[in-house]
């Protein structure tokens, strides 16, 4: 059995010139990963995201949180419509197009939706999305969109959890 009590001396206060603590105690809540797209005046553009959260269902609200440390923070805040897609278990070659420095679109299969927003045609889920609300979050923007074409397929999904990728375990 793992010992899950929190002893006294593991509570800190974030240090946010140390962050690693701080990192290693948020790392423990496991995710889902996400690409969220744009159309922009140079083209196409993707990030691997994983803030991404359902917060209403009437209507049908998402979040995701851009960091203002990303070259694109201005350009992905900003836009008026964009697509969440969700990973599956074995798209993890397609995340790593979309971090900093990766592939983006070059040679992928999309189309453009009836908003102009590039859409991958093959991902676990996907939503579509109009800007709603945007709030300023410390060195994040919160983004929450309204969700105006929702789609999801079959598979597992691709679980990000204490800065490592891979499967969800059922129980037993
Ligand atoms: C698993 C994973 C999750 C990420 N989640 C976010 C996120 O929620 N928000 C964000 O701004 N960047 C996130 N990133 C980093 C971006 O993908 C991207 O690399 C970063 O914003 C640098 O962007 P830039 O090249 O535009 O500066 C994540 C990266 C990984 C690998």
């Amino acid at each position: 059995m793992h010992q899950l009590a929190i002893a006294k001396d593991n509570v800190f206060v974030p240090d946010p010139a140390d962050s690693r603590r701080y990192r290693h105690a948020l790392g423990t809540f496991s995710t889902g990963v996400t690409i969220v797209t744009l159309q922009s005046d140079a083209g196409p553009q993707g990030m691997t995201v994983n803030s991404f959260a359902s917060v209403s269902l009437d209507p049908p609200l998402v979040l995701w949180s851009p960091a203002k440390s990303s070259s694109r923070h201005d350009l992905f805040a900003g836009a008026g419509h964009y697509a969440i897609h969700v990973l599956s278990a074995d798209q993890h070659d397609l995340l790593a197009r979309f971090t900093r420095g990766g592939a983006g679109f070059d040679g992928l299969d999309y189309h453009l939706n009836e908003e102009g927003v590039p859409v991958l045609s093959d991902t676990l889920a996907r939503f579509e999305c109009a800007r709603a609300n945007v709030h300023d979050a410390g060195d994040h923007t919160i983004v929450v969109g309204r969700v105006l074409r929702a789609a999801h397929g079959e598979g597992e999904p691709l679980i990000f959890s204490r800065g490592a990728f891979g499967r969800f375990a059922h129980h037993g």
